[in-house]
């Protein structure tokens, strides 16, 4: 399969793009896809969300001071690469506009390195900036996250307007996501309706507000490594199944299993890895169980015979 460069991206701050970015670019890591999440917001808020902090090389050094891109890539988890951003990109930004291949910047930036992934996210900041929109020019396919608000949906209309201009069609647009989206408001649930009715089969299931989701930046953790029993982790996980049919990408035959950081202290639930007295239908040999990015699985330790099961809100309940 070819690399697929994917924009997260909405004019509107806040609604969960680079949330969407860490989960689900984690959650194809995870699967063992190999990933790079590439930083395109001054705000640096993806390696402050990975527990990165200060990185020593960003896309700044690529786009402006002309070091390979190689050279910037922070290892940020086994299959998962960041080529972070900080403020010095304010100032990337005007050097850009300056030059007269501003459109293709980002695109001849990351050359060297896309072959190398399975899929490469771009983490758009919410204006129309010429990084945003060398971001868009560059990226096969863009996802919207969106909150449930009149406001956010009349934002997607003008998001739409200027992706037409940019790559003359919507047609990139793969999957528009409900983010924060608390079910038991009325208006939510007219609005997520609205929605459908105008973008159709693109909209998602929704991401529902998870508490643990707003918390796991601030550890420094993706959401599976936080708490990987959370709706956070489970419905994020869903959105990577429906990326990756979408896509027609499959896992490689033995992904590796990483057993994700222990969640924080104050926890209530079980931990997430427990043996099982149970033989691999395989090999016979033993087997452990895990939850591990919204999946159940059962693998084994002698000859990695693997099966996992995505959680299911319902397979949560006691
Ligand atoms: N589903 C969610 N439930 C609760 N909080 C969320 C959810 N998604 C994102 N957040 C929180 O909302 C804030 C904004 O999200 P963020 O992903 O940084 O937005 P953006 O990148 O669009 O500015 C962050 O504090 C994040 O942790
Ligand atoms: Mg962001």
């Amino acid at each position: 399969m070819p690399s697929r460069v994917i924009a997260v991206t909405n004019f509107k701050g806040g609604i969960g793009k680079t949330t969407t970015t860490v989960n689900v670019g984690s959650g194809f890591a995870l699967k063992g896809a190999r990933v790079l999440l590439v930083d395109v917001d001054p705000q640096g808020s993806l390696a402050i969300s990975l527990g990165i902090s200060q990185p020593r090389r960003t896309l700044y050094d690529v786009l402006v001071d002309g070091r390979s891109v190689e050279q910037c890539l922070i290892s940020a988890r086994p299959g998962l690469d960041l080529l972070a951003a900080d403020d010095t990109l304010l100032v990337a930004q005007q050097e850009l506009a300056r030059r007269h291949d501003w459109a293709r910047a980002i695109e001849l930036a990351l050359r060297p390195v896309v072959r190398s992934y399975d899929f490469v996210f771009l983490d758009c900041s919410a204006s129309l900036t010429v990084l945003n929109a060398s971001a868009l020019s560059c990226a096969s396919d863009i996802i919207v996250p969106t909150a449930l608000e009149h406001l956010a949906l009349q934002g997607l209309e003008q998001l739409c307007r200027n992706i037409t201009r940019i790559k003359g069609t919507i047609g990139s647009i793969r999957m528009i996501i409900p983010t924060m989206v608390d079910t038991r408001q009325r208006q939510a649930n007219e609005l997520l309706e609205s929605l459908k009715q105008r973008f159709g089969s693109l909209v998602t299931e929704p991401v529902r507000v998870n508490v643990r989701l707003s918390e796991a930046p601030a550890y420094g953790k993706t959401i599976y490594e936080y708490d990987p029993r959370s709706r956070g982790a489970i419905e994020y996980a869903a959105l990577v199944e429906r990326l990756s049919d979408l896509f027609g990408w499959t896992p490689p035959a033995v992904p590796p299993v990483q057993q994700p950081a222990s969640p924080p202290a104050t926890q209530q639930e079980a931990p997430a890895a427990a043996s099982l007295d149970q033989n691999c239908p395989h090999c016979g040999g033993p087997v452990e169980r895990m939850t591990l990015a919204g999946y159940k699985v059962v693998f084994c330790v002698k000859c990695k015979w693997k099966t996992s099961q995505l959680i299911t809100p319902l397979s949560r309940m006691p």
